[in-house]
């Protein structure tokens, strides 16, 4: 199968590569990385080791392949959309936090798209190497939920490489308890500047575990079924188990850089029927910092 990766930051660039090992891959990233993977191939370490050579460009418009991966920050989802639209795909796989991503990029696309959840832990070490640092799953399915022929064989390819695969007929729960965590765990843990597992304790928890449990309210308000308990149970168990890992969002603060906030706390504010406090301030207290430093 031909696989475009757009997005070859740390998770496009590992799945990419884990791809590689069975389907021709091109991947799609910025400079130094592009052309360190040009001339050395790519290598992946960590809990996974592998030396692979997939294509690799910084432009990505006029591409054609049977699937595309779509791995960059929900925040560049609107120019990704833009650009893919110049290509010819058989399915585009979304693989971004947040909600709304699919239905950003259906807009401008003609190829059916499909939503996916990825929990592979990975980090970018140098130009050309990425470190698994966690074997997770990719979970894909339609958007829209029930059954899919296409997220079926698009699972089938995806698992065909040796990566963990399930194909879900309910991704939009999957999307809004993978939201909850996220709205839990990513602003406070940059804001407060602390490694995730920091939170299961007073004074963050609290905090934590209120965000969770309106996204959840805001997931029903949505005809979602996704209850206050498990959305909490998800987030108890994705601190605990990434206890030691730096948020993406904590990252992005580290690095003076745009975060997700309003793909993830931003799309629960905007989908509330009713007030959602937690998640208003979150928002409020990481854009001012974003404001602050000029990034939007
Ligand atoms: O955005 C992230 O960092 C990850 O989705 C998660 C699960 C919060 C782990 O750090």
């Amino acid at each position: 199968m031909r696989i475009v990766v757009f997005g070859a930051g740390s998770l496009g660039s590992l799945l990419g590569g884990l791809l590689a090992r069975e389907h021709r891959v091109t991947l799609v990233g910025r400079d130094p990385h592009v052309s360190a993977i040009r001339e050395n191939g790519l290598r992946i370490s960590g809990a996974i080791e592998a030396r692979v050579s997939p294509n690799a460009t910084t432009d990505g418009t006029d591409l054609a392949a049977d699937l595309v991966l779509v791995t960059v920050k929900s925040y560049d989802t609107a120019e990704a959309a833009r650009t893919l639209s110049t290509g010819e795909f058989g399915a585009v796989l979304s693989l971004q936090n947040g909600i709304g991503n699919e239905e950003r990029l259906a807009r401008d696309l003609d190829s059916p798209v499909l939503a996916g959840t990825a929990s592979y832990g990975a980090a970018l070490e140098k130009p050309s190497e990425v470190a698994c640092t966690g074997v997770g799953r990719v979970v894909l399915g339609s958007p829209e939920g029930g059954e899919s022929a296409l997220a079926a064989r698009v699972g089938e390819a995806v698992a065909g490489a040796g990566v963990e695969t399930a194909v879900a007929r309910d991704m939009p729960r999957r999307l809004w308890e993978k939201c909850a965590v996220n709205a839990g765990i990513n602003p406070v843990t940059a804001l407060a500047g602390t490694e995730n597992g920091a939170i299961l304790a007073e004074p963050a928890w609290p905090i934590a575990r209120e965000a969770a449990r309106e996204t959840a309210r805001v997931a029903r308000e949505n005809g979602v079924a996704l209850s206050e308990e498990t959305a909490v149970g998800a987030l108890r168990r994705v601190t605990s188990a990434t206890r030691e890992n730096t948020s993406s969002m904590a990252q992005d603060l580290g690095k003076g850089r745009r975060t997700e906030i309003d793909a993830i706390n931003g799309a629960v504010v905007e989908h509330a029927r009713r007030e959602v406090p937690t998640n208003a301030l979150l928002v409020g207290l990481v854009k001012t910092w974003e404001n602050s430093r000029g990034l939007r």
